[in-house]
């Protein structure tokens, strides 16, 4: 049985690729949040309370706000061989109360609504790998560190939206048809990374084989270098990790 504690803005993605994924179980969910209405779409069941969750939960996601995260453990009765996938943003392992259930830290994105998700996930756990497979590709980590640089990946995944949605309004402000704009850019990006993913040439060579000298990648290229592209993605991505590891206290 799975428990949702926590039912906002990501447990509604995970929820909808769960039941995508065709899997056999009851879902329960904990009170408050989009609990009822979620409940009312999919068939799914509101326990009482965040004890009778717990009790009748053999996984529990947690996915409440990073601050509420490690008070939302305490008092429930846990039970060996019972496993919390905390999906919490930056809130290490040792911010949680001791607890006899294993906790996993996972960072699945909205995607999992399309199980199409790669999601990291630390340390791993047989049933904590199985449920996140179901909502795209799982990617064990080798340590609590790592997981925290590869958390800055959950940012990136908007910055390449919201690169999508200005590459979209720049095309329609010059005349192109917006549907088609976002159909043709959210798929070219789709195909960067599968290149990249699927691909087994080192990527210099992969971007070196397309950026012919004189031709337009390279003139735009050149653009985003003499406007600090380069310098300010790198900083954006330190700006999450300092914030992410801001407060963590690792074991
Ligand atoms: N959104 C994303 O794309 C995303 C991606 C990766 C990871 N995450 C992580 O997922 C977590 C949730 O994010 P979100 O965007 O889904 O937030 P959200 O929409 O605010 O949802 C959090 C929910 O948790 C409920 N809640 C808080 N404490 C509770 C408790 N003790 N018992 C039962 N319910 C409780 C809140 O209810 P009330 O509204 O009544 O307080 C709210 O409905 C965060 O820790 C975030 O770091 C989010």
């Amino acid at each position: 049985m799975i428990g949702i504690l926590g039912v906002g803005h990501l447990a509604a993605a995970m929820i909808a690729g769960l039941i995508k994924s065709g899997g056999p179980e009851t879902i329960l969910l904990s009170p408050r949040g989009k609990s009822k209405a979620l409940a009312a779409r999919y068939g799914l069941v509101i326990c009482a309370d965040n004890r009778e969750l717990v009790e009748r939960s053999d996984i529990v996601i947690l996915a409440v706000r990073p601050a509420d995260a490690p008070a939302a453990l305490e008092g429930l009765p846990w039970r060996d061989g019972q496993i919390v996938l905390s999906v919490c943003a930056g809130v290490a392992l040792s911010k949680f109360p001791a607890i006899p259930a294993r906790i996993v830290r996972a960072m699945p994105m909205t995607a999992t609504e399309i199980n199409a998700s790669p999601t990291v996930f630390y340390p791993d756990v047989a049933e904590a790998r199985q449920l996140i497979a179901r909502l795209g590709p799982a990617i064990a980590l080798r340590s609590e560190d790592e997981f925290e640089i590869a958390t800055v990946n959950a940012a990136i995944y908007g910055w390449a939206q919201e690169l999508i949605r200005q590459s979209v309004h720049w095309g329609g402000d010059h005349g192109a048809d917006r549907q088609m704009m976002r159909q043709l850019v959210a798929q070219t990006f789709v195909a960067a990374g599968r290149m990249m993913a699927e691909t087994a040439e080192p990527m210099e060579t992969i971007l070196k084989d397309l950026v012919t000298p004189g031709g337009i990648t390279e003139l735009g290229l050149t653009v985003l270098d003499q406007q600090g592209q380069p310098a300010a993605w790198q900083a954006a991505c330190e700006a999450v990790l300092a914030r992410l590891t801001a407060s963590a206290e690792r074991r």
